[in-house]
Formats: C-alpha cells, sequence, structure tokens
C-alpha cells in the first residue's frame, strides 16, 4: 500500500488502531479510537492487564467498566502477543518513560516498544509514539526500528510522535483536547495527522517529531517553573505575613498576561517533576544551560521541607513537640479527586515528619488503604476514628473531604492547598501555607 492508498484508508475507511501499552494513555487512546468507529487491538506486555479488560475490568479510573464493555462488544481486542498488532493500520506506542537510578531517563520501555516495532511492523503502516520523551527519540529509536524490519521510511511505513496530553480527573476526554502530531518527515507528518484526524477534533501539525517532542516538555517545563515560582513567593509572603492566595486570587483578575498557579507541597505525579528532566538530561550531553528548569526542581523538591518547618512551627506555637506528636496527613494523592499517589509530595512529607519522631497516620478517600498499610503508613478510614490526634495537614484536597468536620475533631490543622479558603471555611484552629 502506498502513500496516497493508506492515506484514503485512514480518512475513509474503517480502519485498526493498534496500541502498545494499556496503561493510563494507552487505554483512554484505545476507547477514544473505538468511539471513534475504528476496530482496535490493544497490546501490553502485562498478561494479567490484557485478561482483565478482555474480561471486561478497566483499571483506569478516567476509562468505566461501561466504556469497555462498549468497546468490546464493538470488536476491541486485547493481547499479550505483538503479533497480532500485525493487524493494525495504525500503531500508538504509549509505554511508560519514568527516571531511572539518578533521575536520568529509562529508556528501557521505549526501546523494548522500538523492538517490537523492528519485529512486526509491515508496509502499510503508520506508527506513532506517544510516550514522553526528549527531542530526537522518535528519530534515534523507531527510524533503525523501521529499518530493521526491512521497511523504507515513508514508502512502507510513516513515523511520527504526538504527545499525550491527558490530564487524569479532568472532564476533558482525549477526543476533546487538541493534538499536536510530528512526522520525522512531512510526508510522515501528513499520514499522521490523517490517522488522528479521525480520532481528535483538533490537530495541530508541527514540522517535526522533535519539535512535537520539545512542544511536550515546554507545556510541563511550563508548569513546573510557574509552580516553583508561586512556591517560593509563597515562602516571602509568609516572612512578609502576607496571605499568597489573597494575592493570587487579586493578581488573577487582570484580565492579560497573567495565569494563576497556586502553592502547594510540591509537585508529584508521573509528569511535572519528571518531564523537564528528559530535556535537561538531553541539554547537559549538548552542554546547554537548563537553568530554569535547575532552579524550580530545586524550590519544588524542597517544598516538603518547608511544609514540615511550617508544621513545626504550628505545633511549637501550641507548646507541643513534633517528636510525640500525633499528625494526620489528610490527602496521599497527587492531585485532588484521583486516586495515584505516584511520585506525591505528601509521601516526603510524612516521611520526613516521622523521621521527626511524629506518630504519623493518613487518611485519602480515594487512594488504595491496602496499599498505604502495606506502604507502613497507619491508616484512618473515617474521621470518626481522630481521637489522640495533635494536627491534620491537608496535603491533597480531594473533595470527599469533611473539612469543617476536620478543624472540629483535630487541635490543630495545616492546610497547604488553601482548601478552607477555597470553600469559605475560617475556623481559627487552621492555619493556611
Ligand atoms: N498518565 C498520564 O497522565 C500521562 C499524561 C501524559 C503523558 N504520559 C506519558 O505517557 C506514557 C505512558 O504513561 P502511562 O501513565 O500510560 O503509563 P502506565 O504505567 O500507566 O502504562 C504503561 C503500560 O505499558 C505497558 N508496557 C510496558 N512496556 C511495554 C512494552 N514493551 N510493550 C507493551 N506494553 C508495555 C505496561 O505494562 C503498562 O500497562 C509515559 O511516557 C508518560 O510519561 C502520561
Amino acid at each position: 500500500m502506498d502513500r496516497d492508498a493508506l492515506l484514503r484508508r485512514l480518512r475513509e475507511e474503517r480502519w485498526t488502531a493498534g496500541v502498545i501499552g494499556l496503561g493510563y494513555v494507552g487505554l483512554p487512546l484505545a476507547m477514544t479510537a473505538s468511539r471513534a468507529g475504528l476496530d482496535v487491538i490493544g497490546f501490553d506486555v502485562a498478561a494479567d492487564r490484557v485478561a482483565a479488560l478482555t474480561d471486561g475490568r478497566s483499571h483506569v479510573e478516567d476509562v468505566e467498566d461501561d466504556e469497555l464493555a462498549t468497546a468490546l462488544a464493538a470488536g476491541a481486542r486485547f493481547t499479550a502477543d505483538e503479533a497480532d498488532l500485525a493487524a493494525a493500520d495504525a500503531i500508538f506506542i504509549a509505554v511508560p518513560s519514568p527516571l531511572g537510578r539518578n533521575r536520568q531517563p529509562d529508556m528501557s520501555y521505549i526501546e523494548a516498544a522500538a523492538a517490537t516495532v523492528g519485529r512486526i511492523a509491515r508496509a502499510g503502516q503508520l506508527i506513532a509514539l506517544e510516550s514522553t520523551t526528549y527531542p530526537g527519540t522518535t528519530d534515534e529509536h523507531l527510524v533503525p526500528a523501521v529499518a530493521q524490519a526491512g521497511l523504507t521510511l515513508d514508502v512502507d511505513v510513516f513515523l511520527a510522535f504526538s504527545p499525550e496530553r491527558i490530564d487524569p480527573g479532568n472532564v476533558l476526554q482525549t477526543h476533546e483536547i487538541p493534538k499536536i502530531v510530528g512526522g520525522v518527515t512531512d510526508t510522515s507528518g501528513e499520514v499522521a495527522a490523517a490517522a488522528y484526524g479521525r480520532m481528535v477534533e483538533r490537530i495541530h501539525r508541527v514540522g517535526s517529531a522533535r519539535a512535537a517532542e520539545l512542544t511536550k516538555l515546554l507545556e510541563n517545563t511550563y508548569r513546573s517553573v510557574n509552580i516553583a515560582l508561586v512556591n517560593e513567593l509563597a515562602q516571602l509572603a509568609h516572612a512578609f505575613d502576607v496571605d499568597i492566595w489573597e494575592v493570587v486570587d487579586a493578581a488573577a483578575t487582570k484580565p492579560f498576561g497573567f495565569q494563576p498557579f497556586y502553592p502547594g507541597p510540591g509537585v508529584g505525579g508521573h509528569c511535572i517533576p519528571l518531564d523537564p528532566q528528559f530535556l535537561a538530561w538531553r541539554a547537559r550531553e549538548l552542554r546547554a544551560p537548563t537553568r530554569f528548569i535547575d532552579l524550580a526542581e530545586d524550590v519544588n523538591i524542597h517544598m516538603p521541607d518547608y511544609v514540615v518547618a511550617r508544621v513545626v512551627e504550628q505545633l511549637n506555637g501550641d507548646g507541643r513537640s513534633v517528636k510525640g506528636a500525633k499528625v494526620l496527613g489528610v490527602g496521599v494523592a497527587y492531585k485532588r479527586n484521583i486516586a495515584d499517589d505516584r511520585e506525591s509530595p505528601s509521601r516526603d512529607v510524612l516521611a520526613r515528619l516521622a523521621g521527626r519522631g511524629a506518630d504519623v497516620g493518613v487518611h485519602d478517600p480515594l487512594v488504595d488503604p491496602d496499599r498505604l498499610a502495606r506502604d507502613g503508613y497507619t491508616v484512618v478510614g473515617g474521621l470518626d476514628e481522630l481521637d489522640g490526634f495533635d494536627l491534620a495537614i491537608v496535603l491533597t484536597d480531594h473533595d470527599a473531604v469533611d473539612y469543617a468536620a476536620l478543624a472540629d475533631r483535630v487541635p490543630l490543622v495545616f492546610d497547604t492547598r488553601g482548601v478552607y479558603r477555597r470553600l469559605g471555611l475560617g475556623p481559627a484552629n487552621v492555619v493556611t501555607l
């Protein structure tokens, strides 16, 4: 199948979308493809995940079992056998790209997915990488994989990068978020845009895969830097005896030139703390400076220390010492209303408090309590179990917590998220970051 035939098929026919990696990104993408009326074949190396999905059980909060059932009824299939991907007209790669030891990018998953491509790619396929990574990855890892499969770029196979912008817990669905698409070549970009055009409402094409890779890193570095800025200002505002939340809300009334970011106990999740490091790592190889990235990381990773210092100050003010104090961490997830606690700064704050002799409990209505218990936390299931706690520290402001009741039941509350302010609650025993 030549370029024109593939373009026609992608634009007009019912084609098959293959997805490599069925996690937080890959599964919603598979659902989006199915909803768009495409056939879906999802491949994952985790056989238990494949079995659960085939059984109609979703492990991703934003994908309901009902939606999965609809996709299965429409013919979506899940497999642990990479050979099944030969049926796909377009293959989307959404494998992890974590940081490894020494906070250097761990490229092993992308390398493994590229090796899969090298074994299974066939003429007449588009292959698009979605995993967050450094600029140059698609060129360096997928172009050789295609050659290894004995195929010619832009003749047999087309290659692109398109970053995933999914925001767990956000009401916006994958198809509603504009998609950046950058081909390894212009021809590949055109083919990729045709494929994504069937699944999402708006495509924004950039001139290369590298530009698309860098776009994703700009977006998340922008967030990291601005969060760091407001975290630093929060510390300064406290020294000035000014309420940082009042200041940010006031600045946000400016109709141009200002976007509000709010302080907190640090940054968490698998994007904001990690993605800028891909850029910094590559920049080091190129001997290029990344001062904003380094400074933002420095400020954000030290926020848990600042939070602990403020908790100690609050306990002292009440004549108590942190050693032996019973402290409840409210919210372990890295952000509001989700159950994901990967890289959560809450864990850092609680570990530091425990390290200083506090007796630490946790309450999170969303994160799996059995797992928290396995991780060594004393789990407080409900706010009726708060006898004896000296202080509660709000680390993540889930909606499902009764904050008024919390402030009623513990003598002191330290609110790192400004939730009491947001809800218009003002008990005298609550201190805000
Ligand atoms: N989760 C998010 O909110 C988010 C948002 C934007 C971008 N991203 C990026 O998307 C990528 C995927 O992240 P995620 O959160 O979906 O990860 P995840 O850990 O939830 O899922 C990844 C899946 O890939 C599978 N896998 C690993 N190696 C594989 C291989 N060689 N072949 C097939 N399957 C394999 C795993 O078993 C797992 O099911 C990462 O690069 C991440 O940075 C994530």
